[in-house]
């Protein structure tokens, strides 16, 4: 019986169409907030929730995540030899122990359930958790500890929700609620992206998952769901019953990168916590009042 959550997968193998033409050569993941990409984040909250070894289900194209978790031998005795302690120090969060990084390639865009089934070998039989890297979660604790606190309450899966307005409904999972205390949800039922006159609930996933290995054996049916995609959703959907299932509501603020305006907000917050780039911001942006576009 594994204890732990020891294992999380990063989908990471998205186009990010949303973000072109910035993404025709970067990777979505590798978009900046502030100086540290997306997926810098997402590795840090998983080990913040203990986490040990980091399953990146990437595609073609993305050859810059692995990079950034390598060891960049000539940059390092660059900055070495002339003495640039911060921006080695700066460097420290990009280093993954050897053999923690697992890199797995999802050939084709069929769907996020389909690339966390690419994963199944890696993780093995035993619990796990997956983060979207473009859901922030801005916590001192991190959002995925929160997850793992109440996993070890009640085991089998628990996914991370947020209340959405109606009109974004549409973009999200959404859970069907039963027992709710506030804080932990149980799971009753989930829908990918439904109507808003269908939705269950207001409580959307947001991009964070403890998962019960059962899933894979649902997830392997490669059933079609929401947008003629293999949904994680659905193979969530059909393990209920089988597995306790609870969401929580978790602590902190949620910026959805996804989307330009969550991500540049994302980018402000997390600059506005920074000693060395806040208070600047603060002086810069009442200025910033000039630019909004004036009706004509
Ligand atoms: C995915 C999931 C969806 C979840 C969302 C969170 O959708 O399928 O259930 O609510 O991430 O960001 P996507 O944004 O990839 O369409």
């Amino acid at each position: 019986m594994v204890e732990k959550i020891r294992k999380v997968v990063f989908p990471v193998a998205g186009l990010g169409s949303r973000f072109l033409p910035a993404t025709k050569s970067v990777p979505k993941e590798m978009l900046p907030v502030v100086d540290r990409p997306l997926i810098d984040y997402a590795v840090e909250e998983a080990r913040k929730a203990g986490v040990e070894h980091f399953v990146f289900v990437t595609g073609r194209g993305k050859g810059a995540i692995e990079d950034y978790f390598d060891h960049a031998f000539e940059l390092e005795t660059t900055l070495s030899e002339r003495n640039k302690e911060a921006a080695l120090k700066a460097l420290s969060t990009t280093q993954l122990s050897h053999g923690s990084a697992s890199f797995v390639r999802q050939q084709k865009p069929l769907g996020l359930g389909h690339a966390i089934w690419c994963a199944r070998d890696i993780i093995g039989d035993e619990p796990f958790a997956v983060i979207l890297p473009d859901e922030l979660v801005l916590h001192e604790q991190g959002c995925l500890a929160q997850m793992v606190d109440a996993w070890h309450s009640h085991g089998g899966n628990v996914v991370a929700v947020a209340e959405v307005p109606d009109d974004q409904v549409g973009q999200y999972g959404i859970v069907a609620p039963g027992k709710d205390d506030g804080r932990i949800v149980e799971v009753k039922g989930l829908v990918e992206k439904p109507a808003v006159k269908d939705a269950p609930s207001r409580l959307a996933l947001t991009g964070r998952y403890i998962l019960s290995p059962s899933v894979f054996d649902e997830l392997k049916k490669g059933a079609i769901g929401a947008g003629g995609e293999i949904q994680l959703t659905d193979a969530m959907a059909s393990t209920i019953g089988s597995v306790p299932f609870h969401a929580v509501r978790f602590d902190g603020a949620r910026f959805d990168c996804g989307d330009k305006a969550g991500y540049l907000a994302a980018n402000i917050a997390y600059a506005l916590q920074r000693d060395d780039i806040g208070p600047k911001l603060v002086d810069l942006i009442p200025q910033l009042k000039d630019f909004v576009l004036k009706e004509c």
